[in-house]
């Protein structure tokens, strides 16, 4: 090595992102029967109900009433299991690889969202659970003029983000979910995100989910002790 020059540093080994925040997004193949069905069934439980309206997040719309998972509907079944099988991919993902075997337990509470023209969702987060699932049963037909029609945008919620100073690169601050088909997103529910207006025709239905993951504590044998005995 010459005098003057630097040492050598692998520096991409050095750069990584600090307070990360978890994210998945799948798309599911093979769904087309199983969302037909959730299609069905979703629109029938609108028809019969006239409680659940504007009860959450939804401007218009509807919004179904809690635990749709807990039906017996095998297309139901399935979208848990789905959704269960994500929440474990993600755990075993961000679990630290020397912490043991763990086994965590999971509560589901969840709705379906029926959206049509002009509806939408106001900015919220969902108090009181861990992770939020969204999956798209749906998309409708979203008017390709009108920007964001009928997306999830998550806000990022370090405001200062904002400011970067060096555009399109991968801390971009805004991020939208297009309502694709089979598609099933899962975020931390303390993220605020909401949902553009759909403009458009036909109906936009997806299955939301709040996810509390509980984990198993292991009892662990009381230790032995060496006890003096006398005589
Ligand atoms: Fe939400």
């Amino acid at each position: 090595m010459a005098d003057d020059a630097l040492p050598e540093v692998d520096f991409q080994q050095c750069i990584t992102t600090m307070f990360g925040t978890p994210f998945v997004s799948v798309d599911w193949p093979d769904v087309d029967e199983i969302n037909s069905e959730i299609y069905d069934l979703v629109l029938a439980e609108e028809q019969a109900d006239d409680l659940g309206r504007g009860i959450r997040s939804n401007a218009g719309g509807w919004q179904s009433r809690g635990n749709i998972l807990t039906r017996t509907e095998l297309c139901l079944v399935k979208l848990k299991e789905m959704m269960e099988t994500t929440i474990f991919e993600l755990l075993a993902a961000i679990v630290r690889k020397d912490s043991g075997e763990r086994s965590f337990k999971l509560v589901f509470d969840s709705w379906a969202n029926v959206c049509r023209n002009n509806n939408y969702n106001v900015v919220h987060s969902h108090p009181n659970a861990m992770y939020s699932i969204v999956y798209y049963v749906s998309s409708g037909e979203p008017d390709q003029s009108i920007p964001y029609s009928g997306m999830l945008e998550l806000l990022d919620p370090r405001e200062a983000t904002t400011y970067i100073q060096v555009p399109n690169t991968i801390l971009d601050a805004r991020m939208f979910i297009t309502n694709r088909p089979g598609r099933m997103v899962v975020f931390p529910s303390w993220v605020k995100h909401m949902v553009h207006p759909f403009v458009g025709n036909g109906v936009r239905i997806s299955i939301a989910c709040n996810v509390n993951v509980l984990e198993e504590i292991r009892t662990t044998r009381p230790r032995d002790f060496d006890v003096a005995t006398s005589g």
